[in-house]
């Protein structure tokens, strides 16, 4: 049968939701790319979990469809976030396939990437940007939805933890087991959480034999849980993990202690210098945030940390496709220059 999304997939391993509740957009299913290219680089055998390719291009649907769903299935009318884009692109989908739930989302002014807030609009979600970053925004919906009959679908939403877990479910399958390693960018780190959580289950499911150490990678200008603390101004050019007080600090602190792994930082020339690699050399293109684990891999290597695991495997998932931040993209390249519209300039060119 073909792919009907994941809630129907993994039903065995998350909260019941009605059949007549669900909303899904046939999330999941995303490659498991094998790198030629950074398995050189760095002695291991690198993969990467290309979530740009869920439905609205990043893994928020796969939290998403299950927190929509479960919106529905409670009667909720309204459903709200505050994003630093990609949750506000896929909660405004989901609301829209709901076919009766609205959506509303708080963003930080300026601060969001093109095509996501695109997306949020194009959905016809209610989008009200703020002067504050994502931490104001989170806290202004916290505060409406204790109070509101309105709905909450940010990560501290135990449902999108839940559907965001079957992205280790589903490595795991394509691998027979889990990995030795996996690298994850950290925001507002519901996203480690959420894979942690599905390694262990599976794994006290039967159905694989280890579990990864989780080597988490946050911006280096908002990077409170490397620090210790919150940072009240975060800067990075990833803007989506452009976040200072992440509402999952523990449980991604509870990831990185359990696994034997760790939460470390990588510069804005990092992720650029690895967003590059990754689009040039294996073919995939991903945002800047979603570089930060591929940053984060090619540092740890020159840094020695995997001499004593040639051969390992290490998944880095990639969690928002390129084509969200067109800017970046176009601001990372050289323009190409116009020349005469002949064959003969052409072929010059090209060296032919
Ligand atoms: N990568 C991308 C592309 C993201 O959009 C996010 C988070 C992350 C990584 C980090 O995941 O927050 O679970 O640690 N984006 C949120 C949003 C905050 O509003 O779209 P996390």
């Amino acid at each position: 049968m073909s792919w009907r999304g994941l809630i129907h997939e993994y039903r065995d391993l998350l909260p019941a939701v009605k059949d007549e509740n669900i909303v899904t957009l046939h999330e999941g299913n995303t490659p498991l790319i094998y790198s030629d290219d950074l398995s050189k680089r760095t002695g291991l055998k690198v993969y990467a979990k290309y979530e740009g390719l869920n439905p609205t291009g990043s893994f928020k649907d796969r939290g998403m469809t299950m927190a929509m769903s479960k919106a529905r299935e409670d009667g909720a009318k309204i459903v709200m976030c505050a994003s630093t884009g990609n949750t506000s692109a896929s909660a405004a989908a989901y609301a829209a396939r709901s076919g009766t739930i609205d959506c509303v989302v708080i963003i930080p002014e300026g601060k969001i990437a093109l095509g996501k807030l695109a997306q949020a609009m194009i959905h016809k979600a209610k989008v009200l940007p703020i002067a504050g970053n994502f931490d104001d925004a989170l806290n202004i919906v916290k505060e409406i939805t204790d109070n509101y009959p309105v709905e909450l679908v940010n990560s501290i939403n135990p449902f999108r933890i839940e559907g965001q877990k079957t992205a280790s479910f589903e490595i795991c399958d394509a691998l027979e087991d889990a990995p030795e390693f996996h690298a994850i960018p950290v925001g507002n780190a519901g996203n480690i959480t959420a894979y942690w959580k599905g390694y262990k289950e599976y794994k006290e499911h039967g159905k694989t034999t280890q579990l990864p150490k989780m080597l988490g990678f946050q911006a280096a200008g908002a990077a409170p849980i490397v620090h210790g603390h919150p940072i009240d101004k975060p800067e990075t050019i990833a803007t989506a993990i452009r976040i200072g007080n992440p509402a999952s600090w523990k449980p991604a602190e509870a990831a990185r202690d359990e696994s034997g792994g760790l939460i470390d930082m990588v510069t804005d020339d990092e992720i650029l210098e690895a967003y590059k690699i990754l689009a040039a050399n294996t073919g995939i293109f991903v945002e800047p945030a979603s570089a930060a684990s591929i940053a984060g891999l090619l540092k740890l290597s020159e840094q020695g940390y995997f001499d004593e695991h040639k051969g390992a495997r290490i998944v880095c998932t990639v969690t928002g496709h390129g084509l969200k931040d067109p800017n970046t993209a176009i601001s990372a390249i050289e323009e190409p220059k116009q020349i005469p519209g002949d064959i003969n300039a052409i072929l010059k060119e090209i060296g032919l």
